[in-house]
């Protein structure tokens, strides 16, 4: 019988039709570099657990321990209900390890974009986004009623073009960018951008979810990789990748931390980061400035992986995140399929996240040789 929901059906008939349709894989046992999925023991490359710290004594031990003395929640919003000591203690040590004046800590990446980018600008005003912008960026980009428009992917001179037509109609200018481009692998070329938003007097959000505790001398993130880190912007990120945890922050000025604890809605009206979560990220970030080794093997194993793999076989990516080009969605479910089968876990990522089908692999530093020679051999065979 038709009612008003029947389009379900339909919508979801059309999704499997083109291919796009999506299911969770269950894994069981702790997150590393070798998991279980599904009953078997696959060799990890779909983590964004870069540094292998999301079963980490240290981490776990923390968690435990701020479950314990505080509780499982924070039981509500951080203005009503009072904050952590170890909040506090966390957004400082974001603020240190960005050399920024301050941070906040959010329930998650996706709430922080959200929140921020319609806190900062509005109907007035104007975005220009990289067309790959992770999907926060673009419905932040929304809810904030400014407009948006897109820029080509990374191009420098299409955003300037966008600059000079459109920046003179509008009040703000905010331009927002992944820092490693999360499905791709590749990075924003950071100072070009930024030279092009002083010029236009445009404000700069800079996503580094997939930078922080991977890129940079100290792992910082690209704006630290590009030497960037004296400059006023919007850095906002996750504690969910390298640093192994749940949540999410912004870093910068003074002002803007004490404007977005005024004004943001993603982190006024909700629940403040569980006191397990935020202890985790903290332990996290005391690894990622006491042991440089883990990010010096995650780049050891990078380097070995792009080069056994022939280049033209992948995009273009100065990250760990690797992608192998694949001509329809269907080649792509049908390869990870096929890697499953072998032992080795990577997703296919297909549109609408991405307009071209591909594997998507993330490498680990606990990544062992052996794991990554497994993985080579695989592909060479299937070649
Ligand atoms: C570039 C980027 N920004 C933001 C997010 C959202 O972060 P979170 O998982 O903490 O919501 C992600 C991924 O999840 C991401 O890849």
């Amino acid at each position: 019988m038709l009612n008003e929901y029947s389009w379900l059906d339909k919508s979801l008939d059309t999704i499997h039709r083109a291919n796009w349709y999506r299911s969770v894989k269950e894994i069981s046992g702790l997150p590393g570099a070798v998991v279980e999925l599904e009953g078997r023991s696959v060799i990890n490359f779909a983590s964004n657990d870069y540094l292998g710290l999301a079963a980490h004594p240290r981490l776990i031990d923390a968690a435990v321990a701020a479950t314990k003395k505080f509780g499982t929640g924070s039981t509500g919003s951080r203005l009503l209900s009072g904050h952590r000591k170890l909040h506090r203690q966390l957004e400082r040590a974001i603020a240190s390890l960005k050399q920024t004046e301050d941070a906040l800590v959010f329930s998650s990446g996706y709430l922080a974009n959200l929140g921020i980018i319609a806190a900062v600008v509005g109907k007035k005003d104007l975005i220009l986004g990289d067309q790959y912008n992770h999907s926060s960026l673009k419905n932040g980009a929304r809810l904030s009623q400014a407009t948006a428009i897109d820029y080509l992917h990374c191009d420098m001179a299409d955003l300037a073009q966008k600059l000079q037509e459109y920046r003179a109609n509008y009040r703000r200018c905010l331009i927002t960018t992944d820092s490693v481009f999360s499905m791709d692998g590749d990075l924003v070329p950071l100072p070009e951008l930024l030279s092009l938003a002083t010029k236009y007097e445009a404000m700069v959000l800079v996503d580094e979810a997939h930078a922080t505790g991977v890129m940079g001398a100290t792992g910082a993130g690209c704006v630290e990789y590009f030497n960037c880190s004296n400059r006023e912007l919007i850095q906002i990120g996750t504690l969910s990748k390298a640093l192994g945890s749940l949540g999410g922050y912004v870093a910068g000025k003074a002002n803007l931390i004490d404007f977005l604890r005024n004004r943001s809605a993603t982190w006024i009206y909700t629940t403040g980061l569980s006191p397990a979560d935020t202890a985790a990220a903290l332990a996290a970030i005391a690894i990622i400035q006491d042991e440089p080794e883990r990010r010096e093997q995650l780049w050891q194993n990078v380097a070995y992986l792009k080069q056994q793999l022939s280049s033209e076989d992948l995009l273009p990516s100065e990250s760990p995140i690797i992608c192998l080009k694949l001509n329809s969605p269907e080649t792509a479910l049908s390869k990870s399929q096929q890697l499953q089968e072998a032992g080795i876990f990577a997703p296919a990522i297909r549109p609408p996240t991405v307009p071209i089908s591909r594997i998507r692999l993330s490498v680990m530093a606990t990544h062992q040789r052996q794991h990554l020679e497994t993985l080579v051999k695989k592909l060479r065979i299937d070649h």
